[in-house]
């Protein structure tokens, strides 16, 4: 089993929208995946809750739990984490898993928030035993925006792989509202969206 953390203290970065979205593509793979909803705002859990009984299941767990703790047939479990988790519960956290993802809006306020937040868990993360990886994921993403280039050159500088540049698109947002993903639509409606998640899942699965 592999499990992933999506984790920013910045709300509204779209940790909810990742997770979210990073369950319904193995879940139409048909993957076992499992979603542990840690925020207390709880918009994962609502999002399964109206997810149609027609779409691909997904499992939903409470609290965090320990590797043995899950089904021994579930291949993936990602953690949906609250805003403004503290750095010693992340670092617990991150004990547990083996897939840190970060995402971070291309706003200087964000950027800020997330480079600080990056440097503090990577002196923490530097004196353990257990490797884990770790990556940025560009959100609501739109070219040429200074912004966006704002975002480039801070991830240029800090050594963990940028790995996909999600970009700002209504299609999430439709499909969040019917308890969906991108993954869970009509194919040819999302080709673009798709197409951003091959370099994200691709590292994801990645063996190193
Ligand atoms: N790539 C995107 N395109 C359009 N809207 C997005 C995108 N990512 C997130 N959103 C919207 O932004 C809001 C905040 O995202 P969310 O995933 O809930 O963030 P977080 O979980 O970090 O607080 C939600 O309304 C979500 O639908
Ligand atoms: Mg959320």
């Amino acid at each position: 089993m592999r499990s992933i953390l999506v984790v920013n203290p910045k709300g509204g970065c779209g940790k909810t929208t990742i997770a979210t979205n990073l369950a319904s593509f193995y879940a139409v793979w048909e993957v076992p995946v499992g979603l542990i909803d840690l925020d207390p705002q709880k918009s994962s859990s609502d999002w399964l809750k109206v997810r149609p009984e027609t779409a691909s299941t997904i499992q939903e767990f409470s609290g965090v739990k320990r590797k043995g703790g899950f089904p021994s047939d579930l291949k993936r479990v990602i953690f949906d984490a609250p805003a403004k988790t503290q750095l010693a519960s992340v670092t617990r956290l991150i004990d547990m898993v083996d897939v840190v993802l970060i995402p971070v809006l291309p706003s200087a306020i964000d950027i800020r928030v997330t480079a600080k937040f990056i440097a503090d868990l990577l002196i923490k993360v530097k004196v353990r035993y257990k490797p884990v990886k770790i990556a940025v994921v560009g959100n609501r993403m739109q070219a040429n925006y200074k912004s966006s280039m704002l975002l480039e050159d801070f991830l240029e500088k800090v050594e963990i792989p940028y790995i996909a540049k999600i970009r700002a698109s209504q299609k999430y947002v439709q499909a969040a509202d019917a308890g969906l993903g991108i993954f869970d639509m009509t194919p040819f409606t999302v080709k673009v969206d798709v197409e951003a998640w091959k370099p994200l899942v691709n590292w994801i699965e990645q063996k190193d």
